[in-house]
């Protein structure tokens, strides 16, 4: 027999279902909107990468998107030799130089969207996007930057590309620590679809928590996730999480620790994201300073 609150809870389960379907249909058009937007625009894949993991990026974007797709390839080749390209690096950058680049094949001015990839250097674009970033053809278009990084930088290198081409539009982009690619293809396809460069259906993750102070578990959790990482010596102090399909993903605050080394601690928090799939070890993502 039917109740009163069976029937308020049918009318209740309508309005709702209503109200999802009209979400569904205004998500359904958006994506349209975004995907048209994008679909008669001009891609071009630009990238420089010094050991390949930003080649595998672009490479594994080209495949899905199609498009264009050209390597930068400085004149004076950085030393295969990481202390070496640390410390040509860090010279040129002190020194506003801009490294010379063999001359590109694509003409900038034919495309309308540019993803521009790069590895992260001193929590930047590597120094030869700084060369092209100078080039006339760069000017206005849509850039979509990509990078791979040892803890992280696609924030703040996104923010320099900004600051450096105010009247360019950029897009937020994508960014991989060089020790999760075998992440990209997953990843990638939820990313250019997310934002409309290819069609089809992703699953919109839940907003995270609030911030709240981490429990010992979370701690662990934390501590797991950066342990073998030389270059984060910190404690967690606060998180945010939210449940994704196969796991917990997490945000935490966390407190530089002085080095044993001495040297000053950082005066800042930094955040890390960490991801933590059922079955597996935790892993940081990425490092926002
Ligand atoms: C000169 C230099 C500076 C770097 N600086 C950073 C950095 O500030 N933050 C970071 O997370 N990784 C840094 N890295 C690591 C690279 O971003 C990482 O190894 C990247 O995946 C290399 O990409 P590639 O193989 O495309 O050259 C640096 C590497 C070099 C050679």
């Amino acid at each position: 027999m039917r109740t009163f609150c069976d029937k308020s809870l049918s009318l209740h389960k309508y309005e709702k279902r209503f109200s999802m379907m009209k979400k569904l249909l205004l998500l359904a058009a958006l994506a349209a909107l975004t995907v048209s937007c994008t679909k008669d625009k001009k891609i071009l894949i630009l990238y420089y990468s010094q050991t390949s993991n930003t080649k595998a990026v672009a490479e594994a974007l080209q495949s899905r998107l199609g498009a264009d797709i050209e390597e930068i390839i400085p004149v004076v080749p950085y030393d295969s030799d990481f202390g070496a390209t640390i410390e040509r690096g860090r010279k040129e950058l002190e020194m506003g130089f801009l490294p010379d680049l063999q001359p590109l094949k694509s003409d900038l001015k034919a495309y309308d969207i540019i993803f521009l990839g790069y590895p992260v250097w001193f929590g930047t674009y590597a120094n030869p996007i700084a060369t092209v970033l100078d080039m006339p053809g760069m000017h206005g278009k849509t850039i979509v930057p990509f990078c791979t990084f040892g803890s992280g930088g696609l924030d703040s290198s996104s923010k320099a590309i900004a600051e450096k081409l105010p009247e360019n539009p950029v897009m937020p982009g994508y960014g991989i620590r060089a020790a999760r690619l075998s992440s990209v293809g997953p990843e990638l396809d939820r990313f250019l679809v997310e934002y409309g460069y290819i069609k089809g259906s992703f699953e919109k993750l839940p907003d995270f928590s609030e911030f709240r102070p981490v429990t010992e578990e979370e701690a662990a959790i934390f501590d797991a996730a950066v342990g073998s990482y030389p270059m984060i010596h910190a404690k967690a102090a606060e998180v945010a999480s939210r449940d994704i399909e196969d796991g917990v993903e997490y945000k935490f605050i966390a407190r530089d620790l002085p080095r044993e080394n001495g040297g000053p601690a950082p005066d800042h928090d930094i955040q890390v994201n960490v991801l933590a799939k059922e079955g597996c070890a935790p892993e940081f993502t990425q490092v926002i300073r």
